[in-house]
């Protein structure tokens, strides 16, 4: 059933179906990604990106279709390995942040860690290397809504890098933030995870966001298509 390059890939779905209500959000889907790639998932608003995203990352399950990660079918995992693999495994960002407004910056970043376990210190000191990368690290101390929108995709950005994810998942992480500032923290999400290894998968519906991917593809209808050869 799989081409070489699927069996090879860190995490690959196949013919995912998602219907909610009389919408297909996704209608056979299919997907593949290396290890320490950057994917660029793009298409129209209402495409079935994020329902990808989430069916990819074990937060949604499909109706159809398979998920594998590192060759293990996420559907055969129970929910708490599924929380477990998320935690360890995978890091978020998603459009507005979502910090908890009531911690620091810091604390912020290092929250992942503390819910897997990590001691406040050896969290914290992760937590930190990753704020100095994306240039935040002065801000620390700050609680989310003392910083710019910028300054606070960055903090979300290390927080989902603070544990050493294999895969992050981006959902419109500049989608709020003026070009400038986008590019800044797609600079800075793509230099990081390029340094340490991590693949991403991206989605977003700019051109400019996608240029900082290695490789695009495009969801229309609920399907996927390679972006090779399209206009
Ligand atoms: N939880 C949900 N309940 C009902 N409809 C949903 C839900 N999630 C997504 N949809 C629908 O599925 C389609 C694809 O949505 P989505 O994956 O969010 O697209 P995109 O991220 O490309 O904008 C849309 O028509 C959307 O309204
Ligand atoms: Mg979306």
């Amino acid at each position: 059933m799989f081409t070489s390059d699927t069996s090879r890939a860190l995490l690959s779905a196949q013919g995912l179906r998602k219907t909610y209500g009389s919408t297909d959000a996704l209608d056979g889907a299919d997907f593949a990604l290396m290890a320490g790639e950057v994917v660029a998932v793009m298409g129209p608003s209402g495409s079935g990106k994020s329902t990808l995203l989430h069916c990819l990352a074990g937060i949604v399950p499909p109706d159809a279709g398979t998920v594998l990660y590192q060759g293990k079918e996420m559907s055969s995992l129970s929910d708490a390995d599924r929380s477990a693999l998320r935690r360890a495994d995978f890091g978020f960002v998603f459009q507005f942040g979502q910090l908890v407004p009531e911690l620091t910056c810091l604390e912020n970043a290092a929250l992942p860690l503390r819910l897997a376990g990590a001691q406040r210190k050896e969290a914290e000191a992760a937590a930190r290397n990753r704020l100095q990368q994306l240039e935040v690290d002065d801000i620390r101390h700050h609680r989310p809504g003392q910083v710019s929108g910028g300054q606070g995709q960055r903090v979300a950005v290390a927080r989902a890098l603070a544990g050493d994810p294999r895969v992050v998942f981006a959902d419109e992480p500049t989608g709020a933030l003026d070009s400038v500032n986008g590019d800044r923290v797609m600079q800075l999400l793509t230099d990081a995870a390029r340094q340490t290894g991590a693949a991403v998968v991206l989605v977003t519906h700019e051109a400019r966001v996608a240029a900082f991917a290695d490789r695009e593809i495009v969801v229309r209808d609920g399907k996927v298509r390679d972006m090779a050869g399209a206009a």
